[in-house]
């Protein structure tokens, strides 16, 4: 019998073959993706927690021109402040075998079942904007971020400061962000903190205004109807305080006098109102996590570490920093 032996030519392009194939497999190894974008880019999958706020707004422009700009393949999903959405869209992004997965999750909880499952189909998950309450955090590479409890810490303490010498009770109204959200328990637990330092500030009513306008009017509405008597409000975001705006003008009070105003944010509605006397303080918290976010997903897609938690420099604003500040504001 005649064995069959191939040519030299033959072993060339089957072991360049076998070389090609070998190479890429070594490029995703780590990340299971496929470069489904097929043109060689990294592709993202973004789950975006919805379009509620000023802040989410400027935070979405800032991913989809970071990406544009680094060269990512972004596949953008807005969930309309629905957790069951941010999970389809993760199931979907499986599916697809994108390269990276990230997320601004809408709510602290109930993530590990899908986190599973992307970490099982080998595809690394950044958290960005809002963090999980896992206790197992291999189950994402890094959180990319603000300290929300610190955004809380920062308004009660220029409260406390403020009403130093307030000889009787200082009623506080608190208008909380997305119920279960990091950024409303967080800024909830750093304002209550700060301002146990003085037992006259006392918060009289809390209730959720979802972090938006509609909903900052309407539970301030109801806050004035219940409350004859309030000093402040502490607003978790600025789109709540601006709706408030409108609530306390109509009830016939002077927003920025009659009650004191304390927002998070620093978006350029909130810091016109804060320049023009309506509001009295924001704790900022910046939304333009974009470039980060995709240096990040870069690193992770090529197998280099990352810290496990990245948080964004901010600062605060007076009315007078906010006069100076407003003219150079970029969202
Ligand atoms: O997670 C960030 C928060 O979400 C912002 O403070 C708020 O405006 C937004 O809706």
């Amino acid at each position: 019998m005649r064995t069959y032996l191939p040519s030299r030519k033959v072993i060339a392009v089957l072991a360049a073959a076998l070389l090609a194939t070998g190479t890429a497999a070594c490029g995703n190894s780590d990340t299971g993706g496929s470069g489904s974008g097929g043109d060689g880019k990294i592709t993202l999958g973004f789950s975006q927690v919805g379009a509620e706020s000023g802040w989410r707004t400027a935070n979405t422009t800032s991913i989809k021109e970071a990406a544009t700009g680094a060269g990512i393949d972004l596949k953008f999903d807005d969930a309309q402040q629905k957790q069951e959405n941010q999970i389809k869209a993760i199931r979907n992004f499986i599916q697809q075998k994108v390269d990276v997965i990230a997320f601004s999750p809408v709510v602290e909880s109930g993530w590990d079942t899908v986190l599973k499952e992307a970490k099982d189909a080998k595809i690394p998950v950044i958290l960005t904007d809002r963090s999980v309450d896992s206790a197992d955090k291999s189950l994402y590479k890094t959180f990319l971020g603000s300290d929300f409890v610190k955004e809380g810490r920062l308004a009660g303490e220029w409260l406390v400061e403020q009403k130093k010498a307030a000889a009787g009770p200082v009623n506080i109204v608190e208008l909380q962000g997305t119920t279960g959200s990091a950024p409303a328990n967080d800024r909830k637990k750093g304002f209550a903190e700060a301002i146990a330092a003085n037992p006259n500030l006392k918060i009289i009513a809390s209730q959720s205004g979802d972090f938006t306008r509609a909903g900052g009017k309407q539970v301030m509405e109801q806050f004035l109807k219940a409350n004859p008597k309030i000093d402040v409000l502490f607003a978790h975001n600025d789109d709540m305080g601006l709706g408030a705006l409108e609530a306390i003008t109509a009830a016939g009070k002077v927003p920025g006098k009659d009650i004191t105003i304390i927002t998070v944010d620093a978006v350029k509605d909130g810091m016109q109102a804060l320049a023009d006397g309506k509001f009295n303080f924001i704790a900022e918290c910046s939304p333009l996590l974009g470039p980060q976010l995709m240096d990040l997903v870069k690193k992770v897609h090529n197998g280099e570490e990352v810290p496990a938690r990245i948080e964004t420099q901010e600062t605060t604003f007076t009315q007078e920093q906010a006069k100076e500040a407003l003219p150079n504001r970029k969202y």
